[in-house]
């Protein structure tokens, strides 16, 4: 039996945002207001009555309440008093053209990020979390790696549509979308979801493809304030 109540901070914690991940959780005391973001596909519950989940993937704030129930869960705690900007000059942090290549990803625009973070392994069908028509009724493997990103006020941070891994995101500061385009191009934009502090996309945007492939419509993250937001990404290792 794993011992209850494991937190540990992740590499990204700092002066900006404090970020922990808390495993089998039972009656965790959340002091203050904290940001949950569900890693596991069970659900998470505050103590309060009525109980009410904290769906799979998906997050809320906790406001001095106790975490009743929890497999995996991100706590993270935002300074507001702090500029969101200046969460990029703490350790580690990298314009994104540095990590893939001014080639790929161009200087101009604002868009870094923190150190990642290891956060254990989920078993999960990725077809029934998807929401496929057909699982396959079979859980695989999925290492789970967690980061944060910072982008500027009035960013498209960049249309692209290939990741080798299911993603996700929770804002934490500023206000900011997630966004889907039919072409590589913001006049093709068909949905937009608006995201505030404390708010997770629940829904991944991808399908399970062929040879354990993920298929994504166009998107973007686009920051309509400075923005610091985490991303989750699940990567396939069976
Ligand atoms: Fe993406």
């Amino acid at each position: 039996m794993p011992s209850i109540n494991q937190v540990r901070p992740l590499a990204f914690s700092g002066r900006h945002v404090r970020a922990e991940i808390a495993t089998d959780v039972k009656g965790l005391p959340l002091p203050g207001r904290t940001i949950v973001v569900n890693l596991d596909t069970t659900p998470a519950f505050l103590a309060n009555e009525p109980r009410t989940p904290i769906p799979a993937l998906s997050s809320t704030i906790a406001v001095g309440a106790t975490l009743e129930q929890a497999a995996a869960v991100v706590l993270l705690r935002a300074d507001d008093d702090r500029s969101a900007a200046g969460i990029i000059d703490e350790p580690g942090w990298q314009h994104f053209s540095d990590i893939a290549g001014e080639t790929v990803f161009p200087r101009s625009t604002s868009l870094f990020r923190s150190p990642q973070a290891g956060a254990g392994v989920a078993r999960l069908d990725p077809a029934a979390l998807l929401g496929a028509a057909q699982p396959a009724g079979r859980e695989r493997t999925f290492a789970i790696r967690l980061m944060l990103w910072f982008s500027a006020a009035g960013t498209d941070c960049g249309i692209h549509n290939r990741h080798d891994f299911i993603e996700t995101h929770a804002q934490i500061l500023g206000y900011g979308r997630m966004q889907k385009f039919t072409e590589p191009d913001t006049v093709s934009l068909y949905e937009d979801i608006l995201m505030s502090p404390g708010y997770a996309t629940p829904v991944p945007f991808c399908a399970t493809g062929p040879d354990d492939t993920f298929v994504y419509p166009w998107h973007q993250y686009r920051a309509d304030t400075d923005c610091v937001w985490l991303a989750v990404e699940y990567h396939l290792t069976d």
